[in-house]
Parts: C-alpha cells; sequence; structure tokens
C-alpha cells in the first residue's frame, strides 16, 4: 500500500498523487443517464471536422444511437438524428452545406455488404462518419479514427471508452477531455 497522505485537491490543479496517469490516445468515463450520453455525445459533435471517423462499439443496448443523436446536435445537424437501424445510412447536413453519415452496421454480414456501403467515397466527399456496429466493415476502417466503445454497466449508467488512432483523434481527444471535465461537465 501506498504510505504517501494523498495530497488533498485543490480546484484548478491536478493531484499528482491521486489522478491516475493520463494517457493522451485513451480516455474511460462513466455516463450515468441517457441524457448525460447525449450530452458527451454534443461536446465530441462540436469538435469533429470533415472526413473524420467515428466508429461506435458495444453490445446492443449500450448507448451508441444516443451518443450518436449528441453528436449530430452538437456537430450542427439541421435535423435531429435517429437510428438508422433500419435503412442502414442516415445522412444530415448542416447550414453551411457540410454532411454526417450515421451508419449502422449490424446487419451487414459479408464483406461484399461493406462494400456496397462506400466508406471510402463517402469520407473522401468529406463527410464525417459515424458508424456503429463498425466491425462489420472491418476491411473499411481508417487507420486514423476515434473509437468509442460503450458497455451496459446498470439500467441507467455506461461505461464510455474513447481510443484516439492517429495525431488528429490525439489532439480532438485532448480537446474533448477539456471540454467535457475541465471546463464544466457534461
Ligand atoms: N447512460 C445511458 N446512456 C445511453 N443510453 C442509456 C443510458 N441509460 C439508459 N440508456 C438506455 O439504453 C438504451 C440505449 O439504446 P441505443 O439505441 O442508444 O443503443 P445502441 O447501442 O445504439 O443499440 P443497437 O446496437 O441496437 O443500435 C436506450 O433505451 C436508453 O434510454
Ligand atoms: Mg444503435
Amino acid at each position: 500500500m501506498c504510505s504517501r497522505p494523498l495530497v488533498p485537491f485543490q480546484a484548478g490543479r491536478y493531484n499528482s498523487v491521486a489522478m491516475p496517469i493520463m494517457d493522451s490516445h485513451a480516455l474511460d468515463f462513466i455516463s450515468y443517464s441517457y441524457d448525460q450520453t447525449l450530452r458527451y455525445g454534443v461536446k465530441l459533435g462540436q469538435l469533429l471536422k470533415p472526413q473524420d471517423f467515428l466508429g461506435l462499439s458495444g453490445n446492443l443496448g449500450s448507448g451508441k444511437t444516443a451518443l450518436a443523436i449528441g453528436v449530430a446536435r452538437g456537430w450542427g445537424s439541421l435535423e435531429s438524428a435517429t437510428s438508422p437501424s433500419y435503412i442502414l445510412v442516415n445522412e444530415y447536413s448542416r447550414a453551411d452545406g457540410a454532411e454526417l453519415h450515421h451508419m449502422d452496421c449490424y446487419r451487414l454480414s459479408t464483406a461484399v455488404d461493406a462494400d456496397h456501403i462506400c466508406v471510402d467515397e463517402r469520407l473522401e466527399s468529406g463527410a464525417v462518419l459515424i458508424v456503429e456496429w463498425p466491425e462489420h466493415i472491418k476491411s473499411w476502417i481508417p487507420k486514423q479514427k476515434l473509437w468509442v466503445t460503450m458497455s451496459y454497466i446498470t439500467e441507467d449508467k455506461r461505461s464510455i471508452q474513447m481510443r484516439a488512432d492517429g495525431n488528429r483523434f490525439t489532439q480532438l481527444l485532448a480537446e474533448f477531455r477539456k471540454n467535457a471535465f475541465q471546463h464544466g461537465s457534461a
């Protein structure tokens, strides 16, 4: 056991003993309600730029669509997002003409299916891509991405793990960490 006394926490400063070591590629936290997941999504959506890829992994009902709805709202979608479970892709626009495509790949079972959803064309067009069940389109997942894994803990509680691949997403994760946890929490 650590024999050093814990340093009392002071507002605006990290407690160097009690705080875990920060990994610039990873951020794990808990959402305590559907609304809080939406708010985390909004904070994330505000940071997204054209061609960003956001993979949302996790079991059925773990909250992927809830997060995506918040992301679309924060990004500035003119329409409220809904689940694309049955139609695979929902395409949203912003006032400046930018696009965000939200896909649910749960029903894609073969590599041929995955080819048909045109991941690369969508990214090349400049759209932001949010993909639920990204494991079903493995060969199309870009190297640079933000990968979010959501897990059910209790009826209202979900764990959210974010992993950044590439400089763009490491920076994005740093911004998200600051906006969601240091400048007032979600
Ligand atoms: N903290 C929470 N965050 C997100 N959703 C929550 C939370 N607590 C409870 N819920 C509920 O869990 C469900 C999450 O559903 P959602 O459609 O977002 O899951 P999903 O991961 O997209 O599932 P699927 O794989 O079927 O698309 C909703 O009914 C929501 O109200
Ligand atoms: Mg869903």
